[in-house]
């Protein structure tokens, strides 16, 4: 919905959560602010930045409240994103996707005449390219040396391995050595709390100590980054990182919070559904599915109500089982929580922003055609 003229924006002040026309993403402003400010809290008191990994918010207005509310940039995943969020005037971009091909360097070259983008590197072929988009950019861009922290996924091995590209990086005109970057993200969810914290401490110390070598090579190391929403209460208090990336975390949803086990943020992000059929006495149908929240990590919940679960989902049909009758009737409203907010913002082109039950505006989801 847009409030263009008065009336409409009458007519929308007084809209309720329950009024929304269905499936509507739903974004609490007063829940949001104040996981912004716990998150930025918690950061500073031991002395870490935050730039919080944007990708999931997909909306420009999003990331600008983040910023306000004390992240110092954002990290993004892809070169659109950090396009998208440089035109809105957030200039300290974090890419994390290694950036390959001459159309990304072109684009990467232009970008770094408004902004000022940092690389993500681990391969010398991604050091060239580089230093060539920096000099056609007339300007040095930033990179960081991706490191495999365990999850074998993009990285260069710590130690050694990670010194030599550093030394290339280096010695590298168009580019700028400016520390290391790693994520640990395929301990997140393990369930207890000692091993945890000791398996995502080894796992960091590969940061530590390539940090260490880098400066006893007499090589710069300002930025060591990592964490995320599922990890940052054990990276963040390690003391050896200079960023952490846990973005998220500021809307919150299922799978942090029983699968992570991330505790103290609130729900920022919810889904209002329709009850649209009640086929049998244990069996409710709502007008979501897996095109409106992806239940992949984790189902989605129904906020407030014991009586139901989300069984299954299909395309358009979320199938609740009813565990106490008499469940709810054809027409209720129903509030979700998603399971995993990340791979489910993208699904929809707005969030509808609301004072607990006052509406306030809409946001629209401006990043998510940015898809290169
Ligand atoms: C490089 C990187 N950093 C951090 C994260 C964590 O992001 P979030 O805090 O939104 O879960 C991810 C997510 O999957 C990632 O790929």
């Amino acid at each position: 919905m847009n409030a263009t003229t008065s009336n409409d924006r009458q007519a929308a002040n007084s809209l309720q959560r329950h009024d929304l026309d269905t499936p509507a993403l739903i974004l609490d402003l007063e829940v949001l602010d104040r996981n912004i400010a716990w998150l930025a809290r918690f950061f500073r008191e031991r002395g870490v930045a935050w730039r919080p990994h944007a990708k999931s918010y997909q909306c420009t207005r999003l990331a600008q409240r983040v910023v306000q509310g004390g992240a110092i940039g954002v990290t993004c995943a892809k070169l659109g994103e950090a396009e998208a969020f440089a035109a809105a005037g957030i200039h300290d971009l974090l890419i994390t996707c290694p950036l390959v091909g001459p159309k990304k360097l072109e684009r990467l070259a232009a970008l770094r005449r408004v902004a000022d983008p940092i690389a993500v590197v681990d391969h010398v072929d991604h050091v060239t390219a580089l230093g060539e988009a920096g000099r056609v950019a007339g300007a040095p861009i930033r990179a960081l040396i991706e490191l495999n922290l365990g999850m074998n996924r993009c990285g260069v091995e710590p130690g050694e391995p990670a010194l030599a590209l550093a030394r290339r990086l280096a010695a590298t005109p168009g580019v700028t050595l400016s520390g290391l970057m790693g994520w640990e993200g395929h301990l997140l969810t393990i369930a207890d709390p000692a091993e945890k914290t000791a398996k995502i401490r080894a796992a960091l110390d590969g940061l530590v100590q390539t940090r260490d070598l880098l400066r006893s090579e007499g090589l710069p190391c300002p930025i060591v980054s990592a964490g995320g929403t599922g990890s940052f209460p054990i990276s963040a208090s390690t003391g050896q990182l200079t960023e952490i990336q846990a973005g998220g975390a500021v809307l919150m949803d299922l799978f942090y919070r029983n699968k992570c086990h991330i505790e103290p943020l609130e729900f920022a992000l919810t889904l209002m559904a329709t009850v649209t059929s009640r086929p049998t006495a244990t069996r409710a149908v709502v007008d979501m599915g897996r095109k409106s929240l992806n239940p992949e990590l984790h189902l989605p919940a129904i906020q407030g109500r014991d009586d139901l679960r989300v069984q299954w989902l299909s395309a358009e049909h979320g199938v609740l089982e009813v565990l106490a009758p008499p469940g709810p009737a054809i027409g209720e409203r129903l509030e979700l929580i998603p399971g995993y907010g990340d791979w489910s913002t993208l699904l929809h082109d707005r969030y509808h922003v609301f004072v607990g039950e006052r509406f306030v505006e809409t946001w629209p989801l401006d990043v998510r055609t940015r898809t290169s």
